[in-house]
């Protein structure tokens, strides 16, 4: 079991699209996948069409209330919903990674992705402290604008701190760009210092902007199902694979 934190600690950058991409990618690909939707506005579960009323959520898993029951969407792919009520204080910071060794040992998973929040990393306790705790990998999303470089420098000094002081096994899997418009010229010139900050983490795969996103997430579907061959699909598939030859 390989557990992949998608963090950012901007809002919007694409870290629920890209859960939910690379997870429908990885599964088609034969792997066992288990995604979380680790973040209070549920995005993901709304993505799956699961009903804020589903019982059985991060929160009970977490918390080992009750039993607990994942949704299965496709042969290979499972969803563990959200809760609007998990709050980071109640728990400490590998709590999530304990449960997952015990759910990996009933009901095993080749990889867990974990969808965060948008929130500042900054030591306190938060659900991505925890995530970052529990994880053994990070990929995160980059807005193709010139500030993306902040993006960058707040995140890898975090991803030290925390391997430094509570969990050595986490690696920084690779940045990558999302929502890029490739006719923009200002991308031309900020993309080379953007990857150049960030040190040779950077995928050589990157996402389009692409209309069929919007639609697909209307839909509850992927763009794998609704345009196969649009942008994102494409885009999508060639990140995945990248990070199955990085990881396996
Ligand atoms: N490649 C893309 N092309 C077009 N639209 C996109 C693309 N990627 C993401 N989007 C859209 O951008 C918006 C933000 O994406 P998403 O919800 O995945 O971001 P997020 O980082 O999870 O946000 P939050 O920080 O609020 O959790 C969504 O409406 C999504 O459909
Ligand atoms: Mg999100």
């Amino acid at each position: 079991m390989k557990i992949i934190s998608i963090i950012t600690e901007k809002g919007g950058v694409g870290k629920t699209t890209t859960s939910i991409h690379l997870g429908a990618a990885f599964s088609e690909r034969g792997k066992k996948v288990l995604l979380i939707d680790f973040d209070e506005q549920r995005n993901l579960s709304k993505g799956y069409k699961i009903e804020k009323t589903f019982p059985y959520n991060i929160k009970n898993f977490m918390d080992k209330t009750g039993d607990f029951r994942l949704t299965q969407r496709g042969e290979n792919l499972y969803i563990l919903s959200g809760s609007r009520e998990i709050s980071a204080e109640d728990y400490q910071r590998t709590d999530l990674r304990e449960r997952l060794n015990y759910l990996n040992s009933k009901f095993p998973f080749d990889l867990v992705i974990i969808d965060c929040p948008p929130s500042p990393l900054n030591g306190k306790m938060k659900l991505g402290e925890i995530a970052l705790c529990s994880s053994d990998l990070v990929i995160s999303p980059i807005e193709p604008e010139e500030y993306s470089v902040d993006g960058i420098n707040e995140l890898l000094p975090q991803i030290v701190r925390i391997k430094k002081d509570f969990n050595p096994g986490l690696n920084l899997l690779g940045f990558f760009f999302n929502r890029v418009n490739v006719r923009n010229r200002r991308f031309k010139t900020f993309s080379p210092l953007a990857q150049q900050e960030g040190k040779g983490y950077f995928f050589s795969s990157m996402v389009r902007i692409d209309e069929s996103v919007e639609t697909a997430k209307t839909a509850g579907k992927t763009v794998f199902q609704i345009a196969p061959k649009s942008r994102a699909s494409e885009d999508y598939k060639n990140l995945a694979n990248e990070i199955i030859e990085k990881i396996f």
